[in-house]
């Protein structure tokens, strides 16, 4: 509890959530004391040389900021080449999902578990030498930004005005007022409800934030991935009936009838809201396209129980597990085993079960099913 005190500005999580989350800025000194980040630039621009590591390169022109040809965004894999002939100012390096990479990144998030994991979205880390950063914008999610080495100067406006610069390669608002503005230091973190304009610049060379997003899926995303998930668990394929139709003189016309049935239709594909917790659980759960899980060499179920008794098992960093009124959901499918003795539930917020808890009986008969997941790269035996 005291950590989650100084996490948050000395409020409970009841008190955050009440007076800010999803409702105004936060910004906390000394979030972490002591934080200076978990990797170097170094380490960071090595991330954003792999295939499987999301990055991207933003550069301007401290000229041409408003306008759309004085910005350049590229996306990684980047290699050495691409650095070195970097200018020494006004660029900044960004790699996503970083808490699937590192186990340092991973335990950053255990400091925010008063939030649902499903509402998580990654770890992001930057590095900007002077002046870098992405310009002034606003994000769809609600963000921690928390600096780990270096200092960022964040400038941050409630605007309505909300116009972008045409034709940047990236989102940028043209017309960004500051109405608040604050230089943090490792250690320090700012709060972000979606829809904020933000605006972060480095102050140094060594700049790096941490930004810590969780995601406030669209009605239109939701609404497309649910009729999605629908369609393939088998819509009703109801045709299309017009018995009444009369001849019609203009053909080319779609006509007020037509569309009026097509209305009666699509109002008829109901949902029960029971059907919804198994469709979040599979969204919220299933591998972004970048995620490619690497399978363990084969053990016979002997001796992955053996091993299994003598060191326990974590979940892979990129592995997401949630579950919905007793049905436990991994990586977009359902898991067919029960949870008899809350393991499942263990595994699913600690992300790791230990050896001793394979004494019991209610949880040998888990054994098959954590033999499959440690198969496909989900889990992975504990070093002994
Ligand atoms: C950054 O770290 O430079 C960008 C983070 C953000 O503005 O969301
Ligand atoms: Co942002």
């Amino acid at each position: 509890m005291q950590q989650a005190l100084t996490l948050l500005n000395g409020l409970t999580p009841t008190q955050f959530m009440a007076e800010y989350w999803q409702k105004k800025p936060l910004l906390i000194r000394g979030a972490l004391p002591g934080f200076k980040g978990i990797l170097t630039p170094d380490e960071l621009a090595g991330l954003a040389c792999e295939t499987e590591v999301p990055s991207r390169l933003i550069r301007f022109d401290p000229e041409h900021v408003h306008e759309g040809q004085g910005w350049q965004v590229t996306q990684g894999p980047f290699d050495e080449d691409d650095f070195s002939a970097l200018p020494t100012r006004y660029w900044t390096l960004l790699v996503q999902g970083v808490n699937h990479i590192l186990p340092d990144a991973q335990a950053l998030l255990a400091h925010f578990n008063f939030i649902p994991t499903a509402r998580l979205d990654d770890v992001m880390v930057s590095y900007a030498p002077t002046g870098g950063g992405v310009g002034p914008h606003i994000d769809s999610y609600d963000v921690f930004l928390l600096q780990g080495a270096g200092k960022r100067r964040w400038s941050i406006s409630q605007q309505d005005d909300l116009r972008l610069i045409p034709d940047a390669p990236l989102r940028i608002l043209s017309h960004f007022v500051s109405e608040q503005e604050w230089v943090l230091e490792p250690g320090d973190m700012l709060y972000l409800p979606p829809n904020v304009a933000h605006w972060g610049v480095a102050e140094d060379d060594d700049c790096m934030t941490y930004s810590i997003g969780f995601r406030a899926p669209a009605a239109r995303e939701l609404a497309v991935e649910f009729l999605d998930a629908c369609r393939q668990e088998g819509l009703s394929d109801e045709l299309y009936q017009d018995p009444e139709l009369e001849p019609v003189s203009d053909a080319a016309a779609i006509d007020q009838a037509m569309v009026t049935r097509v209305s009666a239709m699509l109002q008829r594909l109901a949902w029960h809201p029971d059907e919804l917790g198994p469709f979040l659980a599979r969204y919220f759960t299933e591998p972004k396209a970048y995620v490619v899980f690497t399978p363990n060499r084969k053990l016979s179920l002997t001796k992955f129980t053996d091993q299994m008794r003598k060191s326990g098992v974590t979940l892979d960093l990129q592995t997401q597990m949630l579950h919905w009124q007793g049905q436990y959901f991994i990586n977009g499918e359902v898991i067919e085993v029960t949870d008899l003795g809350g393991h499942l539930n263990a595994l699913a917020n600690q992300r790791q079960l230990s050896a001793p808890l394979f004494e019991s009986e209610n949880a040998k008969h888990l054994l098959p099913w954590l033999r499959d997941m440690y198969l496909l790269g989900y889990l992975h035996l504990n070093e002994i």
